[in-house]
């Protein structure tokens, strides 16, 4: 079989395991940082998690990678040396001039208060939310705050 195909497949399967988690979650070492607390209003997320501020540059290789944001399983980004960019989700490419940094940092947070069913993972939901992870990865996040915010950080200059 042509190895794209193989990797696609595999990476489809991964998600279809595992609807909640990041393909390759357990291969992650649990970030060890304390939970910020976040609000929502108005589906946005007006303030940095935890007053922190994002890198773009780390933001956009978070995004790559698979033992991470892994978002290029289901998104089409703007990073064209990788080869394999899922389409799940939406291409995420303008996303920056659609949306405010607000709101885009609660679609990587919680994507479930757009839509209760979606596949898309909360990188940073309340860790008590989180029933469905190994016992070892109870309590934490998937992404760490910071983490976040590199994200928020480099989807914003995506115009
Ligand atoms: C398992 C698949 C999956 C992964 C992994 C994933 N997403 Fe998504 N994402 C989706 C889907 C599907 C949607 C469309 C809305 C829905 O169905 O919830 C979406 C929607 C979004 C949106 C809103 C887009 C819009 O136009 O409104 C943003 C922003 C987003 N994702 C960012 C990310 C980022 C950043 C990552 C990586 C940290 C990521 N996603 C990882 C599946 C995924």
């Amino acid at each position: 079989m042509h190895m794209k195909l193989i990797r696609h497949l595999s990476l489809l399967l991964a998600v279809m395991l595992s609807p909640q988690q990041p393909v390759a979650a357990a291969e992650r070492t649990p970030p060890q940082q304390p939970y910020q607390e976040w609000q929502a209003e108005n589906f946005a997320i007006e303030k940095p998690l935890g007053g922190l501020v994002g890198d773009a540059e780390r933001g956009r290789a978070i995004a790559g990678d698979q033992h991470r944001g892994n978002c290029l399983a289901c998104h089409e980004l703007p990073i064209p040396e990788e080869k394999f960019h899922g389409d799940l989700g939406p291409p995420l490419a303008g996303i920056g001039s659609r949306q405010s940094a607000g709101m885009i940092r609660l679609h990587v947070v919680d994507q479930s208060r757009f839509n209760p069913e979606t596949v898309m993972p909360g990188f940073y939901r309340p860790p008590h939310q989180l029933n469905r992870v190994a016992p070892e990865l109870r309590g934490t996040t998937w992404l760490t705050a910071q983490e976040i915010e590199d994200l928020v950080a480099w989807l914003v200059t995506l115009k």
